[in-house]
């Protein structure tokens, strides 16, 4: 690993413009969905120094001290440019206290930019409007995006099924989705899921997406803080390594296929229905201690989606935000081969 953000010089052109890169001051429509455990400073930097927006995730921060520190930090490796925080809100009652914590002390250093998930963000919303800031809710199904632009979201993520981490309970593709998204929402709409080739990023702006939203195919970057052993099994793996657990549960999570992943799908399958059952195999600090800090890939339950088979090298975010940007721009130019007469505008 090195410790390379990326620089504003080092920058590829800036081929697409849409309403998302306006709404956020980005060079491209893209965004790094915030991460569990990994959107830490340097990665943040890294897709904000890419012409992209970033996330930090308070959530993975022992304590408001450091989660202030990376905020110093990352303001430091942007050399001031905007970044943003993710705020994702819990199900569980209780389970969100901290997001409001995290939220206020994002605002006193300047963050202006975020991404919300999970239930109900209107009150996150209110409060980020009342400081002059922006937010993209994510959400996987076109009910909750519904709800999320009434309470007054700038712009919505869409997420399908393909998503790595929680994509919901509906079953829905991200394709899907995101075609649907534009006949119903006003506000600008990015899409995620999926999502690690630019042939996609394409077919998105060509349907007239504002945007993507990429996670999975991202974890492969140097900026990523996670043991280059984890890395090196991510770049082999194919859009068969992961698995879809907890459904039953009623909170889907799309993780690596590892020891722990099979032994949760054994209990769920074996009739587990709550979270007391799976002991402390659903504990996201064994990710963090054992996957991402000591490379044993095979323990902990750690967030991915079939994007990841994009993957075939461990290299600077900056060169993978370059190889979407071309491989968009190469698949919208291939399209002149294909196209005969005009319809006439037809929609
Ligand atoms: C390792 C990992 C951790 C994630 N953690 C969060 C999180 O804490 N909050 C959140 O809103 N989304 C989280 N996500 C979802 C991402 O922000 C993003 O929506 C998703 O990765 C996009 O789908 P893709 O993985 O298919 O690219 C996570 C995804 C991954 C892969």
């Amino acid at each position: 690993m090195t410790a390379s953000t990326g620089s504003a010089a080092a920058q590829p052109p800036a081929p697409f413009a849409t309403r998302l890169t306006r709404l956020f001051g980005i060079a491209h429509p893209l965004l790094g969905g915030g991460l569990m455990w990994l959107s830490r400073p340097r990665y943040v930097a890294a897709l904000v120094n890419a012409g992209c927006m970033g996330f930090l995730t308070p959530r993975s921060f022992d304590s408001p001290d450091a989660f202030g520190e990376a905020l110093v930090q990352c303001r430091v490796l942007t050399g001031g440019r905007p970044f943003g925080v993710n705020l994702t809100l819990a199900s569980r009652p209780g389970g969100n206290d901290g997001v409001v914590t995290a939220l206020e002390q994002a605002l006193a250093h300047g963050v202006r930019h975020f991404e919300t998930a999970g239930q109900g963000p209107g009150e996150l919303i209110a409060r980020i409007h009342e400081a002059g800031g922006v937010v993209i809710h994510k959400a996987s199904s076109l009910r909750h995006a519904l709800a999320a632009e009434r309470d007054g979201a700038d712009a919505v993520a869409l997420v399908g099924m393909e998503e790595g981490g929680h994509p919901g309970a509906n079953e829905l593709p991200t394709m899907l989705l995101g075609a649907l998204a534009l006949d119903r929402l006003r506000v600008p709409v990015a899409v995620g899921g999926g999502i690690g080739h630019g042939r996609q990023l394409a077919a998105l702006l060509a349907m007239g997406v504002d945007g993507a939203v990429c996670g999975s195919r991202l974890l492969v970057c140097e900026e990523i803080e996670a043991h280059d052993a984890y890395k090196r099994h991510l770049v082999g793996c194919d859009e068969h390594a992961t698995v879809a657990v907890l459904r039953t549960l009623g909170n889907t999570l799309c993780v690596l296929r590892n020891a722990t992943a099979e032994l949760v799908a054994a209990r769920e399958r074996a009739g587990a229905r709550d979270y007391a059952a799976f002991g402390d195999l659903l504990d996201s600090r064994i990710t963090r201690d054992r996957c991402y800090g000591e490379g044993d890939w095979q323990r902990g339950m750690a967030s991915l989606g079939p994007a990841i088979a994009f993957a075939d090298r461990i290299e600077p975010l900056a060169d993978i935000v370059a190889t979407l940007l071309a491989q968009a721009s190469a698949a919208l130019d291939g399209l002149d081969h294909v196209r005969r007469t005009p319809l006439g505008g037809r929609p």
